[in-house]
């Protein structure tokens, strides 16, 4: 165990926050979302065109479980939508610490934009769709995270050191 897990919204940044804090912690990443992909040999839109949503979901119970029996002390990213399921909040909080990268929706719609591979974002108003699923989120990914991060108007370094900071401030509260 003693994995770090990286939570929030499509586009606060999950991936490369993980990829850097991978480099400078030393640990191997993982993403669900990458997993999942690998797993079904086809790209999170085509398992969303061909199979839905609810499929996918438990795709990604599937994978969260694997990593509860498989992975140690690495570095987690989980898609946006993977905490929402009551399932995996206790798996989740299994498999290590959990950081969520917390962001309003102007950083998140600035960030994805011009990106085609979110199927969730694809309707025609993209900025209420962010708003309508962060509203419904946001409380959850407060209750299963460990550490909370806001993540706007920041640069990559200092969120790093914002979770290393807070990283050591729970190791001591727990001391
Ligand atoms: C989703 C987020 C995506 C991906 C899928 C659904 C969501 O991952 O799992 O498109 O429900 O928020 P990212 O958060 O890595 O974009």
């Amino acid at each position: 165990m003693d994995n770090i897990i990286l939570i929030g919204f499509m586009g606060c940044g999950k991936s490369t926050v993980g990829f850097k804090l991978s480099y400078r912690l030393r640990r191997a990443m993982e993403d669900t979302d990458k997993l999942i992909e690998k797993e079904e040999g086809r790209t999170i839109s085509e398992i969303f065109e061909t199979d839905g949503e609810a499929y996918f979901r438990k795709l990604e119970t599937e994978c969260l479980k694997k990593l509860v029996r498989t992975a140690n002390h690495k570095i987690i990213s989980v898609g946006g939508g993977l905490p929402v399921r009551e399932e995996n909040h206790a798996l989740i909080k299994e498999l290590g610490t959990v950081v969520y990268l917390r962001a309003k929706a102007e950083t998140v719609y600035e960030r994805v934009k011009h990106d085609t591979t979110r199927p969730l974002l694809k309707g025609d108003d993209p900025q209420g769709k962010i708003r309508e699923l962060m509203a419904k989120r946001a409380a959850v990914y407060e209750k299963v995270s460990d550490i909370i991060i806001d993540v706007d108007d920041k640069d990559f370094d200092r969120i790093l050191d914002e979770i290393a900071e807070a990283g050591h401030q729970s190791e001591r509260a727990s001391e």
